[in-house]
């Protein structure tokens, strides 16, 4: 279990202490109910729009207005702060166009719709915009994207989002399905990725603490292998195929200072 509660006290999750009131004082909304948004709402009890239950859909940019403004005169967003877990994940496909129009068209209209309305972004990224990089990559070294549409979007939105934002956080992480599901798992490739419930309370704190810029966020360098013996240890090894990036490991200084910081 990743978080746990004392009656009145802060919500604990992997260490990082969540202000009782904090709720009150900051209201978030998370776009998108898929492994990671899910997550985020079972941690955090946090409000979201989703497609499957909203018919929310990102690349209607009228649906900005009707679902994240409030349905009366007053033009106050409801929210302060949207976290967007909505992205096209089909990594490896070759089509084009849903990556285009869910990854940056999407979240270059979101972006214009939250900075006239005030509202802080969170973007979730990927540790894929490093997949050829030099390893381990920082926020500050050059993004250089895999050979594929998803991570080249991807990146793009990012940089939509660096350039035209006036309030956001760009996350760029991996987080997987806990447990493991599948029987083999890859020796040859390494990077920060951890199980969702470990990656969605780095999250948590990175938000709640108010964080702005771009951020790395993972846990210790492994392979997939070595992450999926550590909740099925019967798991086979197997090889990466050759469009799988072998290295996205990411520097996390700045993520440790923010750990650090609220732990003092
Ligand atoms: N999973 C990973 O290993 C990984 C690694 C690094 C970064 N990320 C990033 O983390 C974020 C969350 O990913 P995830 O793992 O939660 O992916 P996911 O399970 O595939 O969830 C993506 C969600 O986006 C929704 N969606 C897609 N197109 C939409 C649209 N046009 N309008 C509204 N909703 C739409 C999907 O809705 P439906 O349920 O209706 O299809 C789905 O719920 C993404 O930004 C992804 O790029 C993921």
């Amino acid at each position: 279990m990743a978080c746990g509660s004392a009656r009145n006290g802060p919500k604990i999750c992997l260490g990082l202490k969540i202000q009782p009131g904090y709720k009150q004082r900051v209201s978030i909304l998370i776009l998108g109910q898929g492994l990671l948004g899910k997550e985020l709402v079972r941690q955090t009890g946090w409000d979201f729009l989703s497609r499957s239950r909203d018919q929310f859909d990102l690349t209607v940019p009228e649906h900005f207005a009707r679902f994240l403004t409030p349905q009366s005169t007053s033009k106050t967003p409801r929210w302060t702060t949207v976290i967007n877990c909505i992205a096209h994940t089909q990594t490896y496909s070759p089509e084009r166009e849903t990556h285009w129009a869910v990854n940056y068209q999407g979240v270059a209209d979101l972006t214009d719709f939250c900075n006239e309305h005030e509202i802080k972004l969170v973007q979730i990224s990927t540790d894929y915009v490093y997949a050829n990089s030099s390893h381990p990559a920082a926020e500050t070294d050059v993004p250089v994207h895999a050979q594929n549409w998803y991570s080249y979007t991807k990146l793009l939105g990012d940089s939509y989002v660096q350039l035209r934002s006036k309030n956001f956080l760009v996350i760029r992480t991996g987080h997987k399905p806990k447990p493991f599901p599948y029987p083999q798992a890859w020796t040859d490739q390494r990077g920060n990725f951890d199980y969702v419930d470990r990656i969605a309370a780095l999250i948590v704190k990175a938000v709640t603490a108010q964080v702005q810029g771009v951020l790395n966020i993972g846990t210790e360098a492994k392979s997939i292998y070595d992450l999926a013996k550590q909740t099925q240890p019967t798991v086979l090894e197997g090889h990466r195929g050759p469009q799988v990036p072998a290295d996205t490991t990411m520097e996390l200084s700045r993520m440790a200072g923010i750990i650090k910081g609220n732990e003092e």
